[in-house]
């Protein structure tokens, strides 16, 4: 079997300046257990990250919060300089524990993070960083002013948003161009089609996190069965495919620690749905949530 490709999904311009392939990597399952510490695993890890780019992955997420701090030393390890390869990251976020997220706007705290993923990263300049939750404590007009900060001062190139509202998007783009929201997005799980809308109309790239529902989507038995036995492809390839063809400005990241399974997924970039299978697809999911 000829080896998987992402370009197979088509490409997208993060900030109508970078070009990546649409189908991306999710760097937060390469940690310990609840998204805390090293991975069990860690070579495993690594020759995970070592294979993305031979798949044609040129698009590749992550936060200074997943591990903490693990993830991105981990992408570091495997692929600096990274020729080729966008590396997004968030900040935002900070971790007293496993599986325990408490968001932190303040100004100087995200300054900080962002400073330390600069570091980890070993970049002058994060090509797309995220802010990763509007911290409702703060003034949110502070975290977007820190931001416009961060890009008039070339910390980062781009900018972007994650689990925000049409309303909260608007107001971040009178005070900077917003290239991309990342907001959990799956065929099963609808609840930001409104946010999908804007995004198309402004051209701000969409990543659709848990794009396989943390692998259930993927479990035979699902939905998705009878189509992806048609196309000789599993059900969480069927359910990447009808997120590519969904939308152009669609940018899928799943995450997974094993090279068998990112190889299932990339090969999910050349599936074409016929009209018929995507509306099928997509009523079964809207009666699912
Ligand atoms: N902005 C946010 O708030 C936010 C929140 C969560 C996640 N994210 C981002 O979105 C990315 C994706 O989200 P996610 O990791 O929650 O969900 P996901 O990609 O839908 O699911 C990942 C899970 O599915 C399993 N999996 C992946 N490929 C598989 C396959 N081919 N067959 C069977 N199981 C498979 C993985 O386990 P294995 O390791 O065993 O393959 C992993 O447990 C993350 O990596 C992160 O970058 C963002």
């Amino acid at each position: 079997m000829a080896t998987p490709n992402a370009a197979a999904a088509g490409t997208f311009k993060i900030g109508g300046d970078i070009e990546i392939n649409r189908l991306g990597f999710g760097a937060m399952r390469i940690t310990g257990d609840g998204i805390f510490g090293p991975p069990s695993d860690k070579a495993g890890s690594i020759r995970t990250l070592k294979r993305l780019p031979e798949l044609g992955i040129t698009f590749i997420d992550t936060a200074a919060s997943y591990g903490p701090d693990v993830s991105e030393q981990l992408i570091r390890e495997a692929l600096h300089p990274y020729d080729g390869l966008l590396i997004a990251t968030k900040g935002g976020l900070t971790r007293p524990g496993p599986n325990v997220w408490v968001p932190d706007g303040r100004p100087e705290f995200l300054l900080a993070d962002v400073k330390k993923s600069l570091r980890q990263l070993g970049v002058e300049q994060i090509d797309l960083w995220q802010l990763h939750r509007i911290d409702p404590r703060v003034p949110r007009d502070e975290q977007f002013g820190l931001i416009r900060k961060l890009l008039d001062d070339g910390l980062i190139r781009h900018a972007g948003l994650s689990e925000v509202s049409v309303e909260q998007i608007r107001a971040a783009q009178a005070v900077f161009p917003v290239a991309t929201v990342q907001n959990r997005y799956n065929l099963v799980d609808r609840t930001s089609e409104t946010v999908l809308a804007y995004c198309e109309s402004a051209g701000v790239g969409f990543i659709p996190w848990y794009p396989l529902a943390a692998g259930d989507l993927a479990k035979p038995g699902s939905a998705l069965d009878a189509v992806a036995k048609a196309h000789s492809a599993t059900p969480g390839q069927i359910a990447l495919a009808w997120l590519l063809a969904r939308s152009s400005v669609m940018l899928p990241i799943p995450g997974t620690s094993k090279v068998k399974h990112l190889e299932e997924n990339v090969a999910a970039a050349a599936i074409r749905l016929s009209a018929a299978d995507f509306a099928e697809l997509d009523k079964a999911g809207r009666g699912a949530a």
